[in-house]
């Protein structure tokens, strides 16, 4: 996958660029150096650069690959699309954790007011949904008020009084990535390692971080669905970062079916705070006991990074006793308030939620639930409303899906496995088809039991990762 030769400056630096002869390179399989590749960044976030051509750029970077120095090019030249934002001012560590995405992926709703309950800046750029997986900014934007897209001015101010804030990428940060996300979203070229790094580190690294935890999902529901795809996105964002400066760490883990129990925007909230509101699900196929435990193993892993607890164990302790105590909700509350948004709809979240059509889809038959094509089921929440088909639609803050039974439950026939939420009755249907086909049903239980976090990748683990490609 990767490319051995690496981004350099350049050798004609006064030569004029043109974006056809970028695109031609990168089809016919050259190599990019620093000066093509920042004048691409440059002209995605000012928007020099037609959107047909980023667009078939974007396709030849997905059939050619970007090599290790495009990466890293690409991701500082992103990054410096924008202003950045210094959080020396706060007199913390900055802290945060982004995954490669996932379906039901809400741990950023946990993990941030958990980092911050535990003495940590969290200054979060998060993105909208993506390809089939669900977005932080739109779950967050299903909270009547709730803005994300707060000036760097306000975004300092909410840090400074609840220890975290959570935005998007905006004109002022990372402004390629507003633009390149959404249209890899749109024309199929997102599941490409550089481009994800690319888009994932920009934002962090704009951020200013002291230190960055990444989430990289392995599975039916991740972007990259072979192992070592994940390993080597993992190697290449960890060494990216730390030659960027950033202290970074990569942990491996399943998205081998959603995790928790909702899948979608208000239900994912729901769940979120259920959570930080203490409850404590038991450990089984039919509870969200996931989300919990990879919430607090990843809180810990901040929390270690940020040098507030001696190990990721310290820390994972450290998370949940904020977890019970009730410092990690109030600290999300106090967040949702000061970006603007009406903490009372978590009052009664049940009376709030409000979805066009509703239907149940009961078990086919009796067995086991033994697996998932979870990324067949990110697309069926998509298209239950709570995602968009074209770039800028809003999405259903109601719709979505609720899972009832998780890999290796027992069901029995017309039990019911999953609620669909859609915007109109009419979007029932292909959800409900797709499901069918994407859950499993055997006579048997799974034998396989997948670890939660199955590797973890460390600068060193990283370096050594990659030179031994
Ligand atoms: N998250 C991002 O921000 N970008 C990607 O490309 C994938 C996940």
């Amino acid at each position: 996958m990767p490319q051995s030769e690496s981004a350099d400056s350049g050798t004609s630096a006064a030569a004029p660029l043109h974006m056809i002869d970028i695109i031609r390179k990168k089809r016919d399989g050259g190599a990019l150096d620093a000066r093509e590749i920042a004048f691409v960044a440059a002209g995605a976030a000012g928007g020099s650069i037609p959107v047909d051509q980023l667009a078939a750029w974007l396709m030849a970077v997905w059939f050619k690959g970007l090599s290790l120095g495009e990466t890293r090019a690409l991701t500082l030249a992103m990054r410096d699309s924008g202003e950045k934002f210094s959080p020396v001012r706060l007199g913390k560590q900055a802290v945060d954790k982004h995954s490669s995405g996932g379906v039901g992926d809400k741990t950023s709703l946990l993990v941030a007011p958990l980092a911050a309950a535990c003495g940590l800046a969290v200054p979060m750029i998060s993105g909208r949904a993506l390809g089939h997986t669900g977005g932080t900014l739109d779950k967050l934007e299903a909270i009547p008020g709730f803005r994300t897209d707060l000036t760097l001015a306000e975004f300092e101010a909410v840090l400074r009084k609840c220890g975290a804030s959570i935005i998007g990428q905006t004109d002022e940060l990372a402004p390629a990535d507003r633009v390149l996300y959404a249209l890899r979203d749109r024309t199929g070229t997102v599941d490409n390692p550089g481009l994800i790094c690319a888009s994932i580190l920009s934002k962090k690294l704009a951020a200013g971080l002291d230190a960055l935890l990444l989430d990289v999902k392995t599975g039916s529901g991740a972007f990259l669905r072979k192992v070592e795809d994940c390993e080597f996105l993992a190697a290449l964002m960890v060494a990216t970062a730390e030659a960027a400066g950033t202290r970074t760490v990569a942990l491996l883990t399943d998205m081998g079916q959603p995790l928790g129990r909702a899948a979608g925007n208000w239900i994912e909230l729901v769940e979120a705070v259920e959570l930080l509101r203490g409850e404590r699900p038991a450990r089984s196929p039919n509870t969200n006991f996931d989300l919990r435990e990879l919430s607090l193993i990843l809180a810990g892993w901040m929390i270690f990074l940020g040098l507030q607890a001696e190990s990721p164990e310290a820390g994972y302790q450290r998370a949940e006793k904020a977890l019970i105590d009730g410092s990690a909700l109030r600290a999300f509350f106090a967040m949702i308030a000061a970006q603007g948004g009406d903490v009372s709809v978590f009052d009664d979240p049940q009376a709030f939620h409000k979805p066009g059509a509703t239907a149940v889809v009961e078990a086919w038959e009796t067995g086991f639930v033994a697996g998932m094509d979870t990324t067949a089921l990110g697309w069926a929440v998509r298209r239950t409303g709570a995602g968009r088909e074209k770039a800028g639609e809003s999405v259903d803050p109601h719709a979505g899906i609720l899972f009832h039974a998780r890999c290796g439950a027992r069901v029995e026939r017309g039990q019911p496995l999953a609620a669909i939420y859609a915007t109109r009755t009419e979007m029932l249907a292909e959800p409900g088809e797709i499901l069918r086909k994407a859950i499993h049903i055997s006579k048997t239980p799974p034998h396989e039991v997948v670890a939660l976090v199955s590797r973890v990748f460390t600068r060193d683990a990283a370096e050594k990762y990659l030179m031994g490609l």
